[in-house]
């Protein structure tokens, strides 16, 4: 984890925990071993009528975390009505009472964070780094949108009268925003987009990925507990047809989606085919990510930086580096060395702090992930799975070369890094074939050549460029995140253009 650091007019990005002080790390672990028989659940608020299922570990599917009620249509249809009834009472709070609730809300995040990064854990498999990180962003996003509040939504707007009259602008909440969220970052891609929708004034419905809905769960008890009033934040815990049931619902006022770029189609033709007004759609989507290397790159610094950007959070990050395109007369030397670091790494319990590569999320995705790898050729190196790894869901990183990008029909999600060497001098060539997938969400860029990274800045159509580092872990406020193309419809999270994408827009004209 980072250093603390001021951001703003003396905001703080959280801390985060250091897990190399032993001073703080074995009262953790000794919390988490405790934690671990605890049993979680989640439910529609103000209960649900739907389907009941287990939530297991994705590390040992034996292991259950807790039990989850999904919500039925007619669950959906009271949560939307209830959180309509209440929304104008809440934009009219203004933006300063709604930070401050938001503000109460990241302390009691940090207050329950062993209880998170416990969940993060068990439910959604993540090691305990990536546990830490994930609270932290999720408690970054709270205090940052709380801030954006105080920014957009304290006052009025002067425009110029030219006539003599008063022009005043100001910013509102659009109704109720639908945040649907994918399980890879249950806990901050959750709450992200619930916390601006909040912030601009809007009540806010949260609909968790089907296989991480506890963690949302407790979240939601969080912000409550904060003081933000139930009905204004409510959550619908089911698979995808909660989904489509408030996306098609008269009510939604906007949707916030984060996950593939399929389920984002289908919400887009679900908006436009539903009676009601026409209502903005956030998409923030999948990603085909490469990273450039060149003969000025630094050995070391690339395969630290591909190793972190491929394997950490067991490659499902959706900025994690799937294309490695390295030129080819340093291709071979840095591959060997790639190869060493991808052999070093340990994969196996996520609760083991030893552990660098957990499971993936579930028999669904190691099915596809297996059948990618078994279509592809002989790996350049592949890591063995230890004995406990066949109670779950785990995956065999892989560095696999491949001809060229037009082999990937879509993204794999996952720890498979695929590698094309390109010839010096076709740098445009490379450009143009990332181009060419459609997708543009991360770029790495490993070079020590300033005409490089122009021409790359000048000329990827990409959301997020990292140069002579990882592409992973966007900070909030630093590093707004988000694509572009069949990577999303922006604005970007953590950004200063996100929070006013929630409002609506008024103005006054008085003549004086
Ligand atoms: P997914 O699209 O399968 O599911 C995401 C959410 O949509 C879930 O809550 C799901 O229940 C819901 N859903 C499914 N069908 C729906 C429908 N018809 N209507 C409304 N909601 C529906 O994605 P996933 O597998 O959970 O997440 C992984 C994907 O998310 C990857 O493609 C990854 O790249 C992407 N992702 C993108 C970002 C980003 O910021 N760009 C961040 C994280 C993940
Ligand atoms: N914001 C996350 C990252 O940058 C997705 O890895």
């Amino acid at each position: 984890p980072l250093p603390n650091a001021i951001f703003g007019e003396g905001r703080v990005n959280s801390a985060g925990v250091d897990l190399s002080d032993p001073l703080v790390r074995e009262p953790l672990l000794a919390s988490l071993t405790k934690l671990q028989g605890k049993r979680w659940s989640a439910a529609p608020t103000g209960g649900g009528s739907g389907d009941k299922c287990s939530i297991v570990s994705p590390f040992d599917t034996s292991l259950v975390v807790g039990e989850a009620i999904w919500a039925s249509e007619k669950d959906v249809d009271r949560i939307v009505r209830s959180a309509h009834a209440v929304q104008v009472e809440w934009d009219q709070l203004g933006g300063e009472a709604r930070a401050a609730l938001l503000d109460r809300a990241a302390d009691l995040f940090e207050e329950h964070r062993e209880e998170l990064f416990s969940l993060c854990i068990r439910e959604a498999g993540k090691t305990l780094l990536d546990a830490v990180l994930e609270v932290r962003e999720a408690v970054d996003f709270l205090r940052y949108y709380a801030s954006e509040a105080r920014r957009l939504f304290t006052g009025a707007t002067s425009l110029p009268g030219p006539t003599g009259e008063l022009n005043e602008l100001r910013l509102h909440g659009r109704g109720v925003f639908a945040c649907i969220s994918p399980w890879n970052f249950p806990l901050a891609i959750f709450i992200g987009p619930v916390a601006a929708a909040l912030a601009a004034g809007n009540s806010a419905i949260a609909k968790p990925a089907e296989q991480t809905p506890l963690i949302g769960a407790l979240a939601i008890e969080l912000m409550h507990k904060a003081g933000i009033p139930k009905n204004v934040v409510q959550m619908v815990p089911g698979d995808g047809r909660a989904g489509a049931a408030l996306t098609s619902h008269p009510l939604i006022g906007g949707v916030a989606f984060t996950g593939s770029t399929d389920t984002a189609r289908a919400i887009n033709r679900s908006l436009a085919n539903r009676d009601g007004p026409i209502v903005p759609l956030i998409a923030e989507t999948g990603g085909q990510n490469a990273m450039i290397v060149d003969s000025s790159a630094l050995p070391e610094q690339v395969t630290r930086d591909v190793v972190a950007s491929s394997f950490q959070s067991a490659g499902q990050r959706c900025s994690a580096l799937r294309v490695l395109f390295i030129q080819d007369d340093v291709a071979d030397s840095m591959l060997e060395m790639i190869a060493g670091a991808l052999d070093a790494l340990s994969i196996g319990d996520p609760s083991d702090i030893t552990v660098d590569v957990g499971p993936v999320i579930d028999e669904e995705a190691k099915a596809a992930l297996d059948a990618h790898l078994a279509e592809l050729g002989k790996p350049i190196a592949q890591l063995e799975l230890p004995a406990n790894a066949k109670r779950g869901h785990f995956v065999r990183p892989t560095m696999v070369e491949i001809k060229s990008l037009a082999d990937l029909d879509r993204e794999h999600f996952g720890p498979i890094l695929h590698v094309i060497r390109w010839k010096s001098g076709e740098l445009d060539k490379v450009i143009k074939s990332i181009n060419s997938t459609g997708y543009g969400l991360t770029l790495g860029l490993q070079s020590r050549i300033d005409t490089t990274r122009l021409y790359v800045e000048r000329n990827a159509r990409v959301g997020n460029i990292y140069v002579n580092r990882n592409q992973i872990g966007a900070v909030v406020e630093s590093q707004p995140f988000g694509g572009e193309g069949l990577s999303g419809t922006g604005p970007k999270a953590g950004g200063p253009h996100y929070v006013a994408r929630f409002a609506t827009e008024r103005v006054t004209c008085i003549d004086t």
